[in-house]
């Protein structure tokens, strides 16, 4: 039997949150609804942090309340605090991520608190969800570098493993932000995680930042990772990491896993439909590659005379 892996896309979350110019709602609800008809697993819809610290999501409620849920996708936002698990339990996400980042000043600067804050945090969130079954998900972020404190020790990203397992997570997320983790450091860190974790699934996100994208991948899958999380066209960043760019792209990822023989469950044609129809939205170039190059496979005519 070939191998599962579970794709989910984040460009509602991570790539609307960094474009220069807000993308109106309707727009985000109609690249959801394209997605949701794509085979991914998760579809991260949107966050419900500080409208003033995220002005591209301040329509969180709206493109919740406007999609189409397809009952065999996921639907997740990323929460920061009590009062956004409060919104999101509001507006029936199916799964929260909480996020905190492995590096003290990157913590600062996305959320304002120390890592110790966010965690005292994170209980009130599930004194929120109790009664719910909303699933909660504990992302990393940095946890593989830092742009302000540069590496970072593989027991500091363990702490943050232990204090969400602690917490009751059902899963964990690794995210690259900036774009600075290498091959061998993936799989080592995933290796030595998934002994942490036990049962609970572990995905990694990635930023192609410096080109390590789909190598990340590769290692993660050899270190036994069957999640990843990618953004249509290759969009992303945060806001509040200097130098962030897009993350591995998910088309370019599920092409990559289908000529390695891999079952993404993805439809990698309504995929790349998708990816137009967002740079269309977005109106600029994106960084996929599949959707310019074409599939691998795709034949070209032969010249005349050859
Ligand atoms: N949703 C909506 N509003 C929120 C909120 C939430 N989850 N959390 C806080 N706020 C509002 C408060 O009501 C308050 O509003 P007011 O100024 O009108 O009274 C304001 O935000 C400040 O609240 P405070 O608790 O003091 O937060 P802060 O200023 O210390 O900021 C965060 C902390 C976490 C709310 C903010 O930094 C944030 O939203 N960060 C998001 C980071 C992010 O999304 N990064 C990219 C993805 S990793
Ligand atoms: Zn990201």
């Amino acid at each position: 039997m070939t191998q599962r892996i579970f794709i989910h896309d984040v460009v509602a979350r991570d790539g609307f949150q960094i474009e220069p110019a807000f993308i109106p709602t309707e727009r985000k609800i109609e690249v959801i609804d394209l997605l949701s008809q794509t085979g991914v697993a998760k579809i991260e819809a949107t966050s419900f942090v500080s409208p003033k610290a995220v002005p591209n999501l301040r329509d969180a409620e709206q493109v919740l309340a406007g999609i189409r849920r397809n009952p065999a996708v996921t639907y997740v936002a990323l929460v920061p605090n009590a009062r956004g698990a409060e919104r999101a339990l509001a507006a029936k996400v199916d799964e929260i991520v909480l996020v905190v980042s492995a590096s003290e000043t990157h913590n600062r600067a996305n959320v304002r608190r120390s890592v110790a804050e966010s965690f005292a945090g994170f209980r009130e969130v599930f004194d929120v969800l109790r009664g719910s079954d909303t699933g909660v998900t504990g992302a990393i972020a940095t946890a593989f570098g830092c742009p302000f404190e540069g590496a970072i020790a593989e027991s500091q990203v363990l702490e943050c493993v232990a204090r969400y397992v602690d917490l009751g997570v059902a899963g964990v997320t690794f995210g690259d932000t900036t774009g600075v983790a290498n091959p061998a450091q993936v799989e080592r860190l995933a290796r030595t995680a998934a002994k942490r974790l036990a049962d609970l699934p572990l995905t990694l996100h990635f930023h192609n930042t410096r080109g390590m994208g789909l190598a990340n991948i590769l290692a993660g899958l050899q270190a036994g990772v069957v999640r990843f999380e990618g953004c249509l066209g290759g969009l992303g960043g945060c806001p509040f990491a200097p130098g962030a760019t897009g993350n591995v792209c998910t088309e370019d990822v599920v092409h990559m896993l289908e000529c390695m023989g891999y079952d993404t469950g993805v439809d990698l044609d309504r995929l790349l439909a998708a990816s137009r129809r967002l740079r269309e939205i977005v109106g600029h170039e994106l960084p996929g590659q599949v959707v310019k190059a074409g599939r691998a496979s795709d034949l070209h005519p032969v010249p005349a005379g050859a």
